[in-house]
């Protein structure tokens, strides 16, 4: 394929900085290796000097004085080479890629770890799309997406969706405005990418067949379309899982986005696809440092702190990298299946508790699909146009969080009468009165339907208060803030 058609002005500008080169081959340098050349700091002033992490297994986890040199250090830019190599092998091994085996100089994979997928995915659409340009993504799609896109002013046609996820008859339809050589000629506005989540849509909780799948990349071949796959839900799976778009790519013409945010922690996740799309990350110093600097804020940790640290905290972990790549390295890829399995089983309960609780309270008033991935349920409330006013009075009023549908449709405007719930934190009582309140609004708003709910909570759903029962890590010693990363992460809404 020829990458130069996809990559913008400003991107294909770029050019290797000298520094990160040198960088690169300090790293798989010996040893012995004399290196003046580096601008890093001196770890010895740095006043962390070890750390030791319980985990929940009761075991631990230690950062010794060299890790937590290498932890504090600027590393490579596409991530320490450790994390790498393994975030490589279990990606061949789940994903079997058909261009494995090549060399990144053949135009083979690579894989670059990010501080997010959504990190991942900004910076991948400000490096491959040109304002004005035709972008394709489902409705509804994740509102983080939606709001790195519109700042952009490309220009959203958005896709239909059901219980399967994106429908590729639709994405045909949309195509079929231009005519497949449109592709060969730049000024014509022709899509140049696809954006899908192909497991646990967020909002929807759908999830692609493998039919779809393989319609879809033929469409994507027919329009030569790039597929960003954006998979964080892929390890919370309900079902056994389909080949991923990764797997079926002969072509070279998926950007494939993985995350540890809903197994892990937040702030490790990966881009893998073919060199040449993953350029950018390699290119330009002054826009790459800021992955790696910090200004050095230290967050003490509180004792006996009930809540997790607010995201913005998390997301700074310097390096998290390092702390993750043991992990993994001290779990094995055994234990990290073992754990998977742990909060899939968790999230299929959860899933279920949601359900029932829907079942219960909402037959009859509201439709849904039973999601088979992921941590939501889309819920359509029958007989309610807009549901923003609806969450933004009566819900909040009530004293229940909801997401109205708006927030996940390309067009943010048109009424909506989808609510998003989420059931991986809210405790089972918590699920059950959050349905039951939105039947009590459902009725105050459709006149008719009388009112005889007497239950109402006095209490806030606190959703953010709730403890993450699955994360390995339980005490973290330092936490460190104040980097660019956070303006970048702030400026994207989850
Ligand atoms: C579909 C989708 N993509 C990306 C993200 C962001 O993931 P990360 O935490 O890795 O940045 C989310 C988070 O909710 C998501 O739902």
């Amino acid at each position: 394929m020829n990458y130069s058609r996809f990559i913008n002005a400003v991107s294909a500008a770029r050019k290797p900085s000298p520094i990160r080169v040198l960088t690169a081959i300090l790293a798989k340098s010996p040893p012995s290796m004399i290196s003046l050349a580096s601008g890093a700091p001196n770890p010895k002033l740095f006043p962390f000097a070890e750390a030791t992490i319980k985990l929940r297994d009761g075991s631990k986890l230690i950062l010794d004085e060299e890790r937590m040199n290498v932890a504090l250090q600027y590393g490579a830019t596409q991530g320490q080479a450790d994390l790498v190599n393994w975030l490589k092998d279990l990606q061949n091994i789940l994903h079997k890629p058909p261009s494995a085996g090549m060399k990144p100089e053949a135009g083979g994979l690579d894989l670059i770890v990010t501080t997010g997928s959504q990190d991942g995915l900004s910076k991948s659409f400000e490096s491959l799309i040109h304002a004005g340009d035709n972008v394709v993504v489902e409705c509804p799609t994740y509102a983080g997406t939606l709001s790195a896109l519109r700042p952009i002013g490309c220009n959203l046609l958005a896709v239909a969706t059901d219980h399967n996820g994106m429908i590729p008859d639709s994405l045909e339809e949309i195509m079929s405005r231009w005519k497949p050589e449109d592709a060969k000629h730049s000024e014509c506005r022709i899509p140049k990418l696809v954006y899908t989540i192909p497991n646990g849509v967020n909002p929807t909780g759908a999830s692609l067949t493998l039919d779809r799948k393989q319609a879809i990349y033929k469409i994507a071949q027919k329009y030569d379309l790039l597929i960003m796959e954006d998979d964080p839900y892929y390890f919370l799976q309900f079902n056994k899982p389909v080949p991923s778009f990764l797997s079926l790519d002969t072509d070279g013409r998926v950007l494939r986005f993985d995350s540890f945010s809903k197994v892990l922690s937040s702030g490790g996740r990966s881009i893998q696809g073919r060199e040449e799309l993953l350029q950018w990350h390699y290119a330009d110093d002054e826009y790459l440092t800021y992955e790696h600097s910090s200004d050095d804020e230290i967050v003490e940790p509180k004792e006996d702190e009930e809540e997790p640290p607010p995201p913005e905290v998390s997301e700074a972990i310097e390096r998290l990298e390092v702390m993750v790549g043991d992990l993994l390295h001290q779990w094995g890829m055994d234990g990290f299946k073992e754990h998977i399995k742990q909060v899939v089983h968790f999230y299929q309960s959860r899933k279920d508790i949601m359900v029932n609780a829907a079942k219960k309270w909402l037959s009859g008033l509201a439709e849904w699909d039973e999601p088979v991935a992921g941590m939501f349920l889309w819920l359509k409330l029958k007989g309610i146009n807009d549901t923003k006013k609806l969450i933004e009075e009566k819900a909040l009023a009530k004293e229940v969080l909801l997401v109205p549908g708006c927030a996940f449709m390309p067009d943010p405007d048109a009424p909506c009468s989808y609510v998003r719930a989420s059931y991986s934190l809210a405790s089972d009582e918590q699920i059950d009165q959050l349905q039951s309140t939105v039947l009590h609004i459902h009725h105050q708003l459709r006149p008719g339907f009388g009112d005889s709910f007497a239950r109402s909570s006095s209490r806030m759903i606190k959703i953010i208060s709730v403890k993450v029962p699955l994360m390995p890590v339980n005490t973290l010693v330092i936490l460190a803030t104040g980097d660019l990363r956070v303006a970048i992460d702030e400026r994207i809404q989850r």
